[in-house]
C-alpha cells in the first residue's frame, strides 16, 4: 500500500467526494482524520474507514469556524503526532441569480469555501514545513474556470481556491509540500442529485464523454496527486470532467 505509515486529514468527508476520497486514501494505506457537519453521515465514513483496517479520528466541526478548526487540529495532532496529507474538500453551494442574491448567500459560500480551507490549512501547515513533508489537495470546480449563471458566489470561491494553490504551491516548495487542485465536472452526488431532468439533460449535451462522473472518478485523481508518483507536480489543476474544459 503507497501511503502506509501517512495520516490524510479530508474536509467534508461525511458523504460525496469528501467521503470517496477518505475511503480511498484509506484503501491505500493511510489513516484518515476528517471533519463534516453531520453525526449520521460521520458514523458511516468512520465505519468504512475502520473496517479497512485503518485508524479513523472524525469531528463535527465546521471548517468557517477558526476557534474550532484549531482546536480540532490540536486533537488530532495529539492522536496521530502528525498529518502527511490535507485534501480541502468542504464545500457548499447557495445559488441565485446575481440580481437576487443576498449578502448572506455570498458569505456563506465565500466563509466555508474558502475561508475554510484557509483555516485549515493554517492550523495544519506548521506541521507540515517542520517534517520537510505535505501533500495538499485542493477541490475547485470546472465552475471556477468557465463561470456559471446562477453561481456567482461559487464560481467565485472556485477561482479563489486556484489563486491560493498556486500561490501557496510557490511559497512551500522548498519545504518539499506540493499543493494542487482537482476541479471536477459535473460528478453524480447529493449536491448535483437536486438538479432536475431539465438541467441534467442540458448539462449532459455539453460532456463530451456522455455522462457525469462518479466519486471514484475524483478520488483517484486525488490519491495520484498525493502519491509518490506525483512527487514533480505542483501548483497545478487536474481537471476531471469528461472532456468539458481542460
Ligand atoms: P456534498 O454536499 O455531497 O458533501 C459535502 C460534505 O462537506 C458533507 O460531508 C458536509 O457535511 C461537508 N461540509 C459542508 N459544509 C461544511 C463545513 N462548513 N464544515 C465541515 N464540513 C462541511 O458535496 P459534494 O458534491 O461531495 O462536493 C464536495 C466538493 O466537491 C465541494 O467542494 C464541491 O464544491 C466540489 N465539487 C462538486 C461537484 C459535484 O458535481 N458534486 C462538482 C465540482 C466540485
Amino acid at each position: 500500500m503507497t501511503l502506509e505509515n501517512q495520516v490524510a486529514f479530508v474536509t467534508g468527508a461525511g458523504r460525496g467526494i469528501g467521503k470517496g476520497v477518505a475511503i480511498e486514501l484509506a484503501k491505500s494505506g493511510a489513516d484518515i482524520v476528517f471533519t463534516n457537519r453531520n453525526k449520521q453521515f460521520s458514523d458511516q465514513t468512520q465505519a468504512e474507514i475502520e473496517a479497512l483496517g485503518r485508524k479513523c479520528l472524525p469531528f463535527q466541526v465546521d471548517v468557517a469556524d477558526t476557534d474550532a478548526v484549531e482546536t480540532m487540529v490540536g486533537t488530532a495532532l495529539k492522536q496521530f503526532k502528525k498529518i502527511d496529507i490535507l485534501v480541502n474538500n468542504a464545500g457548499i453551494t447557495r445559488d441565485n441569480i446575481f440580481l437576487r442574491m443576498k449578502r448572506e448567500e455570498w458569505d456563506q459560500v465565500i466563509d466555508v469555501n474558502l475561508n475554510g480551507m484557509f483555516n485549515v490549512t493554517k492550523a495544519l501547515i506548521k506541521g507540515m514545513v517542520r517534517q520537510r513533508y505535505g501533500r495538499i489537495v485542493n477541490i475547485t470546480s470546472v465552475v471556477g474556470f468557465t463561470g456559471n449563471p446562477g453561481q456567482v458566489n461559487y464560481s467565485a470561491s472556485k477561482s479563489g481556491i486556484i489563486g491560493f494553490t498556486k500561490s501557496l504551491a510557490q511559497e512551500l516548495g522548498s519545504r518539499n509540500i506540493t499543493c494542487n487542485a482537482v476541479a471536477p465536472g459535473f460528478i453524480e452526488t447529493d449536491m448535483t442529485g437536486e438538479l432536475n431532468e431539465e438541467q441534467t439533460s442540458a448539462i449532459l449535451n455539453q460532456i463530451p464523454l456522455g455522462k457525469m462522473g462518479s466519486v471514484d472518478d475524483i478520488a483517484q485523481a486525488v490519491c495520484f496527486l498525493v502519491s509518490n508518483q506525483a512527487n514533480y507536480i505542483t501548483g497545478t489543476t487536474l481537471h476531471v470532467n469528461g472532456g468539458m474544459y481542460g
